[in-house]
């Protein structure tokens, strides 16, 4: 692995998809120069629109922070999942092939099936979900059509601009006597302010795929009694959902140096977060 020089922010001209989710804010905050896209800016399932605005910002990087991010709801609209998380990206990638851009984009944990304890970058995905197939599909669409990408692969997203995990335990915990999580699902929780700043490194980087986590492997439960005193463990039997959830989804970085503990990330997100209310 070649560790190469981080890209230099300001003299970079980037532009951003998805500037209004949990992740795209925070690139808006590292990134504050670039031409910031939301949802009602642009839809990228529109091929044309998305191939023009590229041609006309002449971008050095394009980052894609936009998905159809809710893991449930993708089983029950599977075109719209495969439309926004699988064709769009391709149509990026197309747009960044013509103009020269690089592409940074980012994909899931969930494009592995979970039966191993942990997935390398080269460890070979077969998602069990609409989600993760839709994801899958992104990742090959843009292999397919360009050279200069960097696909980022991340878990279990915490932060502030958007619904997460970490909020909705604190609203269940104000609400609820006991808070029922599940506990034997693994993963690496990841705090999208951590996952912006390193962006910029990784966008430096060669082109590939990289697993970018916070360190620490944990279960919801685990990740749950973090945040609240009163959650309690089930199984995935007794928490039904209508996605299929891999039971590992652990991410292993082997390319680049780790960030810190999801633990401290979380102290500080938590910390924030009482600032703010
Ligand atoms: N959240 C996680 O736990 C997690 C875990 C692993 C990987 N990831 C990946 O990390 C990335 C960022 O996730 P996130 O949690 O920041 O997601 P998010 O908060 O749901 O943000 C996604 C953004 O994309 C926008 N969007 C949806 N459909 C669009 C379309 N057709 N055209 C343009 N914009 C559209 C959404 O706008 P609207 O809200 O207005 O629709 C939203 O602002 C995604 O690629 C996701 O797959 C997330």
């Amino acid at each position: 692995m070649v560790y190469q020089k981080p890209m230099v922010v300001g003299k970079i001209k980037t532009m951003i998809f998805g500037a209004g989710g949990m992740l795209g804010t925070e690139l808006c905050a590292v990134f504050p120069d670039a031409v910031k896209l939301t949802h009602s800016d642009i839809d990228i399932t529109d091929k044309k629109k998305v191939m023009e605005s590229i041609a006309r910002v002449k971008p050095d990087v394009v980052i894609n922070a936009a998905a159809y991010t809710a893991v449930d709801d993708c089983e029950d609209n599977r075109e719209l999942a495969f439309d926004i998380n699988g064709k769009a990206p391709g149509h990026i990638a197309e747009g960044c092939n013509i103009t020269g851009a690089k592409l940074v984009h980012y994909s899931t944990d969930y494009v592995f099936d979970g039966s191993i304890n942990e997935y390398m970058e080269s460890d070979i995905p077969n998602p069990i979900n609409v989600y993760g197939k839709s994801k899958l599909l992104g990742e090959n669409n843009i292999i397919a059509k360009m050279d200069d990408y960097r696909i980022i692969r991340t878990s279990w997203l915490f932060g502030a601009h958007g619904r997460n995990f970490v909020d909705t335990m604190l609203d269940m915990s104000s609400r609820m006597d006991k808070v029922k999580v599940v506990n034997d699902q693994f993963g690496k929780p990841t705090y999208a302010f951590d996952l912006a700043r390193k962006t910029v490194e990784i966008a430096g980087f060669a082109p590939g795929i990289y697993h970018i986590t916070n360190e620490g492997v944990c279960s919801w439960y685990e990740f749950a009694s973090a945040i609240i005193g009163n959650a309690v463990p089930c199984t995935s039997e007794e928490f039904i959902r209508k996605a299929r959830r891999p039971k590992y989804s652990v991410l292993v970085n082997s390319k680049t140096t780790p960030m810190r503990h999801w633990k401290d990330a979380l102290a500080e997100y938590l910390n924030k977060r009482k600032i703010m209310v």
